[in-house]
Formats: C-alpha cells, sequence, structure tokens
C-alpha cells in the first residue's frame, strides 16, 4: 500500500510524482534513493526491497526510529502546537538527546517550522522560525503505514556516493539532489550539502552507474551547466512546474526542471 511522506521537506517531489511515476521501469531488483529527503517516491511506489540514503542525520535518525517505535505517533500529537513549546523544543541540543527523543524533536520542529526547511547556523544548530499555516501531522494510519513501508528499507546516513555503492546490475536510483545556483551556497540543506561544484564528480557517478547497468532518474534544475556534462545516450526531459521557493507570493515561479534516465 503506497503511503504519503511524514516529513515536509523543501524540495520535496510531491508535486512531480505523477511525472515521476510515469518514467519508473517496470521491473527492478533494489530501489535506490541517495538523496531521500521526505522519501515521497519511495512511499508511493512502496517497493519490496530499498536503500534510503541522506547526509541529514537527523532525518535518518527520524525515520529509523518512526520504523522501529510503535507509539511515537502518540508522544508526538499530544505536544502543543504553540510558539513557546515550539522554541522550547528546538533550543534542546539533539547531541543529548537520546535517539528517541532526538526523533520526537525533529519531527515536531519539522511539522511546525516555517516551509519545511532544514536550516542550521554555524554551530550547527536548527534555525527555522516557527511556521504558520503548517498544518498537522498526518493521521494516525499514514503514520503506521509508513511504517510498514520502512520496515522494506535500510536506512542510512551517507553522502550519495556512499550510498550509491551498493548499487548493482538490474536496481533502480532515483537521484534528486539540492538545486545549487552557481556559485552559491544556499544553507538550505547544511554544511557539506551537494552543491553545485559537485556537478562534474557527480555527473561521473551517473555514467559509473550506467556502466553497471543500474538504471537511474535524475531530476535537476534545468541549467546549461548540467547538460553540457551529460553524455549524449541520456534521454533527457525538459518539466515546468510551479515550485515555491521563497515563502511569499512574488517567491512562485516556473521552474523549468530536467529528467535523464538511462533507460
Ligand atoms: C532535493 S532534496 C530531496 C527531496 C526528496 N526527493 C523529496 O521528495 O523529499 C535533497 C536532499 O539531499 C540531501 N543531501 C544534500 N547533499 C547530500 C550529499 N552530498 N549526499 C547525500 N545527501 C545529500 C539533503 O539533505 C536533502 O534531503
Amino acid at each position: 500500500m503506497p503511503s504519503k511522506p511524514l516529513i515536509r521537506w523543501a524540495g520535496s517531489k510531491r508535486k512531480l510524482l505523477p511525472t515521476l511515476l510515469d518514467r519508473i521501469p517496470s521491473k527492478f531488483n533494489a530501489y535506490i534513493e541517495p538523496f531521500c529527503g521526505s522519501a515521497c517516491l519511495f512511499f508511493e511506489l512502496a517497493p519490496a526491497n530499498a536503500i534510503l540514503g541522506d547526509i541529514n542525520q537527523e532525518l535518518i535518525n527520524a525515520l529509523t526510529q518512526i520504523k522501529r517505535q510503535k507509539d511515537i505517533y502518540d508522544e508526538l500529537v499530544r505536544i502543543p502546537d504553540t510558539p513557546e513549546e515550539y522554541y522550547k523544543i528546538r533550543q534542546l541540543d539533539p547531541a543529548r538527546l537520546n535517539v528517541r527523543m532526538r526523533a520526537i524533536r525533529f519531527l515536531y520542529l519539522n511539522r511546525y517550522c516555517f516551509n519545511g526547511v532544514y536550516r542550521t547556523n554555524m554551530e550547527g544548530k536548527f534555525n527555522v522560525p516557527k511556521g504558520t499555516k503548517t498544518g498537522c501531522f498526518p493521521s494516525k494510519e499514514v503514520f503506521d503505514n509508513s511504517r510498514k513501508l520502512l520496515r522494506s528499507a535500510h536506512l542510512i546516513v551517507a553522502s550519495y556516493e556512499n550510498t550509491l555503492k551498493s548499487a548493482s546490475k538490474g536496481d533502480f536510483a532515483y537521484i534528486d539532489p539540492p538545486y545549487a545556483k552557481s556559485g552559491k551556497f544556499t544553507g538550505e540543506y547544511g554544511p557539506n550539502s551537494f552543491d553545485s561544484r559537485s556537478l562534474p564528480k557527480f555527473v561521473n557517478k551517473l555514467n559509473y552507474l550506467d556502466r553497471k547497468q543500474v538504471k537511474f532518474l535524475f531530476s535537476y534544475r534545468a541549467c546549461q551547466e548540467v547538460l553540457d556534462l551529460l553524455p549524449s545516450n541520456y534521454k533527457v526531459s525538459f518539466i515546468s512546474v510551479k515550485r515555491h521557493i521563497a515563502g511569499f507570493k512574488s517567491g512562485w515561479n516556473n521552474a523549468d526542471e530536467i529528467l535523464v534516465q538511462n533507460y
């Protein structure tokens, strides 16, 4: 049974799901998502065998605790949605919490923060203000279903290069790195995040997957920088989507994205 993502995430591909689903290979062994974020495609596909990786330790710990612990949901929905509670929880140091409390802190802040953004200051402390109109947690049913789906997933805190080392012939990887503006560090996904300087090395990794006969679907901002690096045998589709960038009206714009596949 497919499920909805439990996490709000800047750059989530929720709106792009129908377009992505049209391009999924009909058969594959393992499903691999090395920049998983909210993993909305994973929850929609409900694959029998998956590897989900991300460099965000708090995110992967939260998914891991949801997978392992049944009653996290009840505890989460008991915490009041107030600015006092939000800022009290935000100032807790995750390194001093056990893995369960750390997950609860992350999930609570993720639900009620501004636009589902994960941003930290120079000391690595989450510093996103409380949002408005954040909605509430998905239902317990959705949580339980997602927990079941996560049982088939191996979850790892890793750079995309490491996650992709596990890919073998016949696997399918959905690869969705952050869209970095050339030469600009946005800080959106924290330090050490993928940025446009990573692109040449990244395309080498795609070529490596292709040689290994791993199928991949890669989504990115449509830009010459990446198109110039791609070999001509990959299939490129241009997609226009409405993307919420800035959090106020003038920030809505039509961005052209590309989808690249090697099958
Ligand atoms: C565009 S988001 C993925 C969104 C996801 N597809 C979804 O629908 O929610 C990119 C993700 O890449 C992660 N990330 C950034 N740099 C990374 C790296 N070098 N290796 C692995 N993950 C990275 C970020 O933490 C973020 O979760």
